[in-house]
């Protein structure tokens, strides 16, 4: 399933020169999860990772575009992870800093437990890793156990992978 998500990606990514600041090359992946073969190609590997979670986890905004259709696939729930003041009260948040500010995920505080649940963590990119740390502090900070983190890329050259293992240790996977 790697093979075939790896060949789909090479396929229909995008690179857009200089964004989203010159000298940075973005590689778009609308074009691959827009294919039908590249989605399946995709899901299945993500769900392979994601496997043996019992609740699925998609970060706001593009890691929902996965969340939903790997927990289908393994035959599980899904919750959005979503950014701050989209979700009626009560929330778990967090805030967490960026480069550039900060910013703050939230989950739904009622409605449904966490805690005791077993979440896998979907995103699209994986980036500085900031993103994925905050979602998994913010899960376990409600009593869940995160199960793993997985991603469609990562931009190596950023080190999210350091970043996660340090920031949260080695006991939570990380693939993709
Ligand atoms: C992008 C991407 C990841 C995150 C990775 O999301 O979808 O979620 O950045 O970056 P990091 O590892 O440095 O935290 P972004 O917040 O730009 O927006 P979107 O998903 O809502 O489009
Ligand atoms: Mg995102």
């Amino acid at each position: 399933a790697v093979v075939r998500a790896r060949a789909a990606i090479d396929r229909h990514a995008r690179m857009v020169a200089d964004f989203p600041s010159p000298g940075i090359s973005f590689k778009d992946l609308t074009p691959v999860l827009a294919d039908a073969d590249g989605l399946a190609a995709v899901v299945t590997a993500l769900a392979e990772s994601c496997a043996g979670a019992d609740l699925i986890a998609g970060v706001d905004a593009r890691g929902f575009l996965l969340g939903g259709a790997i927990a289908r696939e393994l035959g599980v729930g899904v919750v959005a992870v979503r950014k701050g003041g989209k979700l009626p009260p009560p929330v778990i948040g967090l805030d967490y800093d960026l480069e550039y500010g900060s910013a703050r995920l939230e989950v739904p505080a009622a409605g449904l437990d966490l805690a005791g649940r077993s979440i896998a963590v979907v995103d699209d990119v994986l980036a500085t890793g900031g993103t994925l740390v905050a979602a998994a502090r913010l899960l376990q900070q409600a009593q869940a156990h995160v199960h793993g983190l997985a991603v469609i890329m990562e931009l190596a050259e950023l080190d999210g992978r350091g970043t996660l293992s340090a920031q949260l240790g080695t006991r939570v996977p990380v693939s993709g």
